[in-house]
């Protein structure tokens, strides 16, 4: 995203220079003082969509969803690509645009249908642990390079692989240190 999105990684680097500089490593107490970086991470998990039908699952019992009856062992497929795409929600769902996550001023913005880790009793039990390291990785990254597309190559592609999970096609990308 920041290869394809290089405005956005200039506004990256900007607020990592004006937070955090360039003398220390991010620690995730910056998160809370960088509503831009935190809106562009999001915005990847949100666009990135990468467990788009998250697990399996089954009724462990009859039920009643909206007026669909649902007997007992059926095997329920969460689509959270409808979610995470739903043009009722987003202002753009189909494009990369942190904004989806700030408000006019600029602050960071939470949205209850951001639900890439799924949602109910069986969400991901990995979640904190994971944007924790999504915002220490990305920032630390962020801090020391700037990334490019090499001169001789192509674009990456915008679609992704699909294999259960979405993967980035193959592509190539010069790192700079800043
Ligand atoms: C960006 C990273 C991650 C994403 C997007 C993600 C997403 C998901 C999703 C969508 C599910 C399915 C929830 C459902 O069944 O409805 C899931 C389940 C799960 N995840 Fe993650 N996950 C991530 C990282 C992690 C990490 C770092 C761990 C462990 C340290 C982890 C452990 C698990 C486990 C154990 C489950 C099964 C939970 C259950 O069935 O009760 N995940 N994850």
């Amino acid at each position: 995203m920041m290869l394809l999105h290089p405005h956005i990684q200039k506004k990256v680097h900007e607020e990592i220079d004006r937070v955090i500089g360039s003398d220390r490593v991010p620690t995730i107490e910056d998160q809370s003082k960088m509503p831009y970086t935190s809106a562009v991470i999001h915005e990847v998990q949100r666009y990135g969509n990468i467990l788009p039908i998250a697990l399996l699952h089954m009724t462990y019992r009859n039920t009643n969803i909206q007026g669909f009856d649902i007997p007992k062992g059926t095997t329920i497929i969460p689509n959270l690509t409808s979610v995470l795409k739903d043009k009722t929600i987003w202002k753009k769902p189909y494009q990369f645009y942190p904004e989806h996550f700030m408000d006019s001023e600029g602050n960071f913005v939470k949205n209850e249908t951001f639900i890439p880790f799924s949602a109910g009793r069986r969400i991901c039990v990995g979640e904190q642990l994971a944007r924790m390291n999504l915002f220490i990785f990305f920032t630390s990254l962020l801090q020391r390079f700037e990334f490019r597309i090499p001169d001789d190559q192509p674009s990456p592609r915008h679609d992704p692989v699909f294999i259960f999970s979405y993967y980035p096609n193959p592509f190539q990308v010069c790192c700079s240190e800043r």
